[in-house]
């Protein structure tokens, strides 16, 4: 029996295998790797300014069309190898009115625009052709910002193209359901599914462990690193680990999740929006919902400027996350003790501000019930035309705009950041804190924009664009990329500066886009711990907040 038993296996594989091979001659000889799904067939292409050649598997599914609101799954395998040379679809985005603000957000972070699916849980992976073919790579794994509302991997700022040829990594850069289609707040969906958008990245980053072996990658060096929301995403992830862990490590830009509070009320969008689509009144009001067609629930979401906070659901996002966090220890760890490098702009808040033309209402929005008098005094710690020194650093702000942008970036950035860092190492997980201090002619996107947030993303990934782009742009980018890469590969022993709150790297030398082409500096400074504290001066105006937000 047994014999027979091989035989058939044997027999089996043999046909399953010519299948395969028949497949192959489509490919052309293009990049081939099998994974648990079926055959994926990428592109080879050469990176601009290396010249370096890469194989990119463009849009390959790791979960298949998940029904709205549902859990994601594994997709079904194909038999006909899946054709990864272009972009799968976007999950769907949502871009708020009104049309000034939004046409702005669409031209920085939707250009060009790619197609809109709820078919739309793929993963792009960028793998460099070896310089070390023997050893597996370092993987990091991004997840995009946009506020849980949009990201696409399609973007072209997105691209990991650049950063694994570089520096030798792969790169995966993965889709999750954001808005409505990935934080629903609805009662209707069980708990423990309730954020489906989080769900997603978790599928994605076990996808990762089962697959990247076939693409040459190291399963046990996996870093995830996000901007923004895709920052609050990875701390969502240290905070509340999947069980096993599928990540080693962890990098945050401009993004946190710890100090975040539950809504008043998380349905209230959720019925605003049933409501709104007729559903009321159903008997069952998930089926109503699944029947609209996504582009009436997006536009309606648009127009009405409906926000989707993620719930605290203790599967993707612990409630108590600061307090695991502050309880963690080898023994008993609670949250995942990965080593983690993490950091904010100079200049986070403009991006906000650019519009605020009357400051009492713009802070009323940040806290909206300080009373008059809390926000004179908080006005007050940011002078207009102070003396030298009073400024966010040494300078001065010379504009509501500078002003407004300074305390919106303390509030909701840098000190966020801080008391991250500071909460990881004092429970003895390595952490290292950066602060990035450029801009550049070629991506000053408004008048004073300054070092405004997402603008490290290009000097990161290396998609800075390449016309009018700077000799210091290019340098510090390609040391920006490389650190990075190097905390990937060793993140224990990384020492691009001392770990802990005693130090913390400044990147980028100060150099600003009106200082012109030519302008340079160091990559890297270092400040000690009275500088730094220095830096974060104004954080003490708002820890009583923080305390009694974070759990
Ligand atoms: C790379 O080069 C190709 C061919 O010259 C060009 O079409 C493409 O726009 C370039 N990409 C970037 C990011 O510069
Ligand atoms: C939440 O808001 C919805 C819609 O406004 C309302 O029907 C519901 O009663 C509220 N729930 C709580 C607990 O306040
Ligand atoms: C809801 O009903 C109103 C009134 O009948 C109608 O105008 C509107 O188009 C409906 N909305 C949707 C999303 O079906
Ligand atoms: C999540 O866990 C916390 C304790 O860590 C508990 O207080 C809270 O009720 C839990 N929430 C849910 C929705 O289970
Ligand atoms: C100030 O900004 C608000 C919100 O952007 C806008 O509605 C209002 O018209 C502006 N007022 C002036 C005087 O520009
Ligand atoms: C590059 O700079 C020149 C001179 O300032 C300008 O005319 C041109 O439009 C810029 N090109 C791009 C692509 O930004
Ligand atoms: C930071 O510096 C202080 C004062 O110099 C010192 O006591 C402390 O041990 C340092 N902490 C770390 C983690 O190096
Ligand atoms: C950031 O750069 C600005 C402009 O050069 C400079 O004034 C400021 O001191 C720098 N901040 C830090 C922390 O290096
Ligand atoms: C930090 O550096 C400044 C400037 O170099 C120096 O004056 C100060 O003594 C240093 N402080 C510590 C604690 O090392």
């Amino acid at each position: 029996m047994a014999r027979v038993a091989a035989l058939t296996v044997t027999l089996l594989s043999i046909v399953l295998f010519s299948l395969t091979i028949s497949a192959l001659p489509a490919s052309n000889g293009r990049p081939t790797v099998t994974i648990d799904s079926g055959v994926v067939v990428g592109i080879t292409k050469t990176e601009n300014s290396t010249g370096l050649d890469l194989n990119a598997f463009l849009g390959v599914p790791f979960a298949g069309q998940p029904a709205r609101w549902g859990p994601p799954k594994s997709p079904a395998p194909w038999t006909t190898p899946f054709d990864a040379s272009k972009y799968g679809p976007a999950c769907v985005q949502q871009f708020n009115y009104p049309e000034g603000r939004r046409n702005l957000i669409l031209q920085w972070f939707n250009t060009p625009a790619p197609q809109e699916s709820e078919d739309c849980l793929n993963a792009c992976v960028y793998v460099p052709i070896a310089k070390d073919n023997a050893k597996p790579k370092a993987v990091m794994v991004w997840f995009y910002g946009g506020g849980l509302l949009y990201g696409s991997n399609a973007l072209p700022h997105y691209d990991g193209s650049t950063l694994a040829a570089h520096e030798d990594v792969i790169v995966v850069v993965v889709n999750y359901r954001t808005n409505v289609f990935g934080f629903p707040g609805s009662p209707q969906v069980p708990l423990a599914q309730r954020n489906p958008g989080w769900l997603d990245q978790r599928l994605a980053l076990e996808w990762v462990q089962r697959n990247i072996a076939a693409f040459g990658g190291d399963p046990d060096k996996v870093t995830i690193f996000g901007e923004s929301a895709g920052a609050q995403s990875v701390d969502a992830l240290i905070t509340q680990p999947p069980n096993p862990l599928t990540f080693r490590a962890a990098i945050m830009e401009s993004g946190t999740g710890t100090y975040r509070n539950a809504p008043a009320n998380y349905s209230a969008s959720w019925v605003t929006l049933v409501a709104a689509m007729n559903c009321s009144s159903a008997t069952d009001i998930l089926a109503c919902m699944r029947a609209v067609p996504a582009t009436t629930i997006k536009t309606y979401n648009e127009l009405n400027r409906i926000t989707w906070p993620p719930v605290f659901d203790n599967v993707t996002s612990a409630y108590a996350a600061r307090s695991n966090r502050l309880s963690s220890t080898p023994q008993n760890p609670k949250i995942a003790r990965v080593p983690i490098l993490g950091g904010t702009n100079a200049d986070e808040g403009r991006l906000y501000s650019i519009s605020a033309n009357d400051s009492s209402s713009f802070i009323r929005g940040l806290f909206p019930t300080a009373t008059d008098q809390q926000i004179s005094d908080l006005l007050a710690a940011y002078p207009l035309d102070g003396p030298p020194g009073s400024g966010v650093y040494t300078g001065t702000f010379t504009s509501p705009l500078e002003q407004l942008g300074a305390l919106y970036g303390d509030f909701i950035f840098q000190c966020p950041a801080r008391l991250v860092h500071l909460e990881t190492s004092q429970v003895g997980i390595p952490s290292w804190r950066y602060y990035y201090n450029a801009s550049f002619p070629n991506t000053d996107i408004f008048s004073d924009a300054g070092v405004y947030h997402s603008s490290e993303i290009g000097i990161v990934l290396g998609t800075y664009p390449t016309a009018n782009a700077t000799v210091f742009q290019e340098a510090l980018s390609r040391y920006v990329q490389h650190i990075w890469a190097n905390f990937a590969k060793d993140p224990y022993n990384w020492n691009a500066w001392p770990k802990g709150p005693n130090a913390t790297g400044v990147l980028g030398g100060g150099v600003r886009a009106e200082d012109g082409p030519k302008a340079s500096g160091p990559y890297l400074t270092v400040l000690n711990r009275t500088q730094t504290d220095l830096l974060d001066r104004r954080c003490g105006l708002y820890q009583a907040i923080y305390d009694a937000l974070a759990h």
